[in-house]
């Protein structure tokens, strides 16, 4: 967006700030407002490396999307709290690898809505979906009937929860929704997740927490133990639950904690 008068696209509120138009502003995306520009900027200042922490968590997606499709073969994903689309999208590098990969996006924000016509840009051989559904409300993405057209059950998942569950309070027990989503899911299905915690910077954090906090935002780092219970009885895939820039890098990484996320994924028996 320009400098001048904004104008919002239908459904999007542009006076109170939202994270994936954020974390948008961060990546160097142009689909942000003033008022999410404000709260960035706010949150650079407490974690002068949030740029980076975005970019680390994105590579992420990149990483674990080719890892899924190239090592355990998993060719259907369900990608909950997608964002605003940034290339390349899970399906862009799952297609790359298996051009028959099969990917339903889900994210409550309108703002996404307006741009998930970019997401479903698929290979022929492969589908890409959008549906705009809450993760509070498990039952709403399992049961939706584009969910169902598109994937099947009777094969491995890749269940992708990536920078999404810090958005949950505690007092929405986040652990019971992702549980509800893991029972659902067919044995030899993988979670992968990405969660920001002050287990390394705890001041920096605090401030950036308290920041979005302070804008009406919900936004909670949690520790190593609480990030691990997501994960349930999964079985950990190597190297476990790490700082996300360790995760399978594709080069030395200098200063791992750098990036304030813990990641992991983990395979259902
Ligand atoms: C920080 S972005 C992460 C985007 C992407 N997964 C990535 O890591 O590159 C978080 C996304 O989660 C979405 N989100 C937040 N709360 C949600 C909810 N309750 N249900 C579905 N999506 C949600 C936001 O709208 C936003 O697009």
């Amino acid at each position: 967006m320009g400098e001048g008068k904004e104008v919002a696209p239908p459904g999007v509120n542009i006076n109170v700030p939202h994270s994936a138009r954020i974390y948008d502003y961060w990546l160097g995306g142009k689909d942000n407002f003033a008022v999410d520009r404000g709260v960035g900027e706010a949150m650079i200042k407490a974690i002068p490396g949030m740029r980076y922490m975005a970019g680390e968590n994105r590579k992420f997606v990149h990483r674990v999307a080719r890892d899924l499709v190239a090592k355990e073969g998993i060719r259907q994903f369900l990608d909950i709290g997608t964002g605003i689309p940034t290339r390349p999208n899970l399906h862009e590098i799952a297609q790359r690898i298996e051009p028959s990969s099969r990917v339903v996006y889900v994210d409550n924000d309108p703002i996404v809505l307006v741009h998930a016509r970019a997401l479903m840009v698929s290979k022929p051989e492969g589908r890409s979906e959008y549906i705009s559904a809450d993760i509070r409300d498990p039952r709403s993405i399992l049961d939706d009937p584009m969910l169902k057209d598109t994937l099947t059950f009777g094969e491995p998942v890749g269940l992708t929860l990536i920078a999404i569950l810090m958005l949950l309070a505690d007092s929405d027990d986040p652990w019971a929704l992702v549980a509800a989503l893991r029972d659902a899911m067919p044995s030899g299905s993988c979670l992968a997740i990405t969660h920001p915690t002050a287990d390394f910077a705890p001041a920096e954090v605090e401030q950036a927490v308290n920041t979005a906090t302070g804008a009406g935002m919900t936004l909670v780092a949690r520790s190593e133990e609480a990030v691990r219970r997501f994960f349930g009885d999964w079985e950990m895939l190597e190297p476990g639950l790490v700082p996300v820039s360790s995760w399978r890098p594709d080069s030395t990484v200098e200063n791992p904690e750098a990036a304030y996320y813990w990641a992991g994924v983990a395979r259902k028996p």
